[in-house]
């Protein structure tokens, strides 16, 4: 298949620039009966994150006597985009994202606090647009806090690569499909140590580099708006509307 232009009169397609991230918004506390809950909006990405948990392990045997069992659960929904219309279910590209993503919060949840115990994080993506896997760890960071889950730290990513020849920040959906190189990745707040990181095609180590870089950037800019996204859950008494 042949790749669209990426760039047109040296601007990425949708305007941006390099560096600049898609708009974001995030709400916490939407959903009533989950432990906690966040929606993003990241660009055209509509994800929506619930966590129940501390709570008894199913099944039974699968329990451990020393710590809780992480779970995570990312589905995207049949109508989320235009690929995916028409199936349903878990698949190949949901088990493995929501493995990284349980992977991700593996080292920040103090599950030990918990033992004989589950907490699952489900996410569900209503629209796609390219960064979902980044967009689903905003949410569940954002969600494990509003549910009162011990963490060590928060963690906020970002996808960056390269695209038409330039290394760009928050890659956009044909970025994404069409880019020489997609890495989302995501870092602690306070230690900046890296829990989340994969990377699609090729990158020389200088530019793998500032790529980090950047992404250290705009990870402190998503970081913002989640503890922003916190702090008006607490504001807001008995949840949050969600207008999506
Ligand atoms: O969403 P993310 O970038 O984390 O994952 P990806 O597998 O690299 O997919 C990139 C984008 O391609 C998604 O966000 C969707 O917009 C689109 N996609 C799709 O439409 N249908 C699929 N089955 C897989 C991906």
């Amino acid at each position: 298949m042949e790749t669209p232009e990426l760039f047109k009169d040296g601007k990425r397609l949708d305007g941006r620039a390099l560096d600049e991230l898609r708009p974001i918004r995030i709400i916490a506390g939407v959903l009533k009966e989950a432990e906690g809950s966040a929606f993003v909006e990241w660009g055209g990405n509509k994800v929506i994150c619930g966590i129940y948990g501390p709570r008894e392990c199913i099944p039974k045997h699968g329990a451990s006597p020393y710590t809780a069992l992480l779970k995570c659960r990312y589905t995207m929904s049949p109508f989320a985009s235009l690929e995916e219309h028409g199936r349903t279910g878990p698949n190949r590209r949901s088990t493995e994202i929501s493995k990284v993503i349980r992977e991700a919060f593996g080292g920040v949840v103090m599950s030990g606090e918990f033992p004989k115990t589950q907490i699952d994080i489900y996410v569900d993506v209503l629209q796609a647009e390219g960064g979902t896997r980044i967009a689903a760890i905003a949410a569940a960071t954002v969600a494990l806090a509003n549910a009162g889950i011990p963490m060590k730290d928060m963690i906020s990513g970002v996808a960056v690569g390269k695209a038409g020849g330039q290394l760009v920040v928050d890659l956009g959906k044909a970025e994404d499909n069409y880019g020489e190189s997609d890495m989302p990745i995501a870092f602690t707040h306070r230690d900046k140590e890296i829990v989340f990181l994969q990377m699609d095609g090729k990158l020389t180590p200088e530019e793998l580099g500032n790529c980090i870089d950047s992404a250290m950037e705009a990870s402190e800019k998503v970081y913002a708006l989640q503890s922003e996204a916190l702090r008006k859950s607490y504001e807001a008494e008995g949840g949050q509307e969600l207008d999506i």
